[in-house]
């Protein structure tokens, strides 16, 4: 584990450290150096097309990175920042095409975490991919990212992610960003009409977006044709990978008979233990529901949205640590309660069911 002044020394020689953000953390190199970059996407063993989100502390940093923003970004960046929420912008000519696999755009984010915080204001922009391999969950706290690069990795502690899953990337189409790259030729207008597109969804919801000017998700049929009008070229290339989903098949829980069914060692995330029994319980009358239960590993999140959020990724992880054949999430897609974080959960639900 390291101090704060260790780090800053490890990011200014060139080193790669782990980082605490708000959303999960981040595997951070200093943004000038080409060496330390290549560093992280072969820690990461990240395909050298899926480029990389730099962290930064004030508005001066940005500048330093990308292209002045339009009103409309501003005034985003200005409700927003510090927070997790990742704009794509146009790039200054500077910015290594290492970080952003060649396109003309840079991703950035301003996190919402004092410790990394402090840490950039001392270090300048860092990238800061999640601190995972390819393929495994984010890490939400420093055991996760020991899991991946091993028990004497460099990571400053801040402690366990308060939102827990990644960050809402989004690009405002005021810009007309092209997504080619240098040497691809390609159509070079966003083939939309809303002022912000999400690419991925995030605890900024498509509501309080919505506030700025119109909003639509990002949807694979709009993605641009190369030069030969047959490979779509993704805007987010992370778009293109296959998702995290833990060895243990990952379900809806939709009716009480699927836990019956199931002998086996089984996980249940829940946002809320006392609906689902009172649920049970109208259905199956006497039957003692918290009997059948008991046989599970319960993550139960007392009705907290948050915390549904910050476990998520927590029990994919304890369930290939501990050999889980099924892990059973809650229908929060039928939850009647409004959270700003619903869409981004089930979405990462979704990918995690769907692998
Ligand atoms: O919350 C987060 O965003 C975390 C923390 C550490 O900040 N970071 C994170 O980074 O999730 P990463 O690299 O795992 O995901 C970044 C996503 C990828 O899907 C990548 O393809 C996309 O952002 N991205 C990066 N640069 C881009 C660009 N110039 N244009 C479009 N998409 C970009
Ligand atoms: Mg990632």
């Amino acid at each position: 584990m390291l101090g704060i002044k260790e780090a800053v020394e490890r990011l200014s020689s060139g080193g790669v450290v782990a980082i605490p953000t708000e959303t999960v953390y981040g595997l951070a190199a200093d943004v000038t150096n080409l060496q330390a970059i290549q560093e992280v996407f072969s820690l990461k063993r990240r395909p050298t097309d899926n480029p990389l989100i730099v962290h930064i502390s004030s508005l001066e940093q940005l500048g330093e990175i990308s292209k002045p923003l339009t009103k409309l970004e501003l005034s985003i960046i200005n409700k927003f920042w510090p927070g997790p929420l990742t704009l794509i912008l146009p790039r200054k000519k500077k910015v290594l095409d290492a970080v952003t696999a060649g396109l003309e755009t840079v991703a950035v984010r301003m996190p919402n975490h004092s410790l990394c915080l402090d840490l950039l204001h001392k270090t300048g922009p860092l990238v800061g991919p999640s601190a995972n391999l390819s393929g495994t969950p984010s890490p939400t706290k420093k055991e996760h990212v020991q899991t991946d690069f091993g028990p004497s990795f460099p990571i400053l502690d801040g402690g366990v992610c308060t939102v827990g899953f990644e960050s809402t990337v989004i690009t405002c189409r005021t810009n007309n960003l092209s997504t080619a790259r240098k040497n691809v030729s390609a159509n070079t207008k966003m083939p939309s009409h809303s002022d912000i597109i999400i690419y991925r969804p995030g605890a900024i919801s498509e509501q309080q977006l919505s506030e700025f000017g119109s909003v639509e998700y990002y949807s694979a049929s709009q993605a641009e044709q190369d030069s030969t009008g047959s490979i779509p070229i993704l805007p987010s290339p992370g778009l293109k990978y296959r998702h995290y989903a833990p060895k243990a098949r990952v379900q809806w829980l939709l009716s009480i008979d699927q836990l019956r069914a199931v002998t086996s060692t089984s996980i249940l995330l829940l946002l809320d233990k006392t609906q689902l029994v009172d649920q049970a319980q109208a259905i199956e009358g006497t039957f003692s529901f918290q009997e059948l239960i008991q046989s599970f590993n319960l993550v139960d999140c007392e009705d907290s949205w948050e915390r549904f959020g910050q476990l998520l990724y927590d029990t994919f992880r304890v369930a290939d640590i501990e050999n889980y054949t099924h892990v059973f999430v809650q229908d929060i897609r039928r939850s009647t309660a409004t959270s700003s974080l619903k869409d981004a959960l089930i979405n990462r639900i979704e990918k995690a069911i769907s692998g």
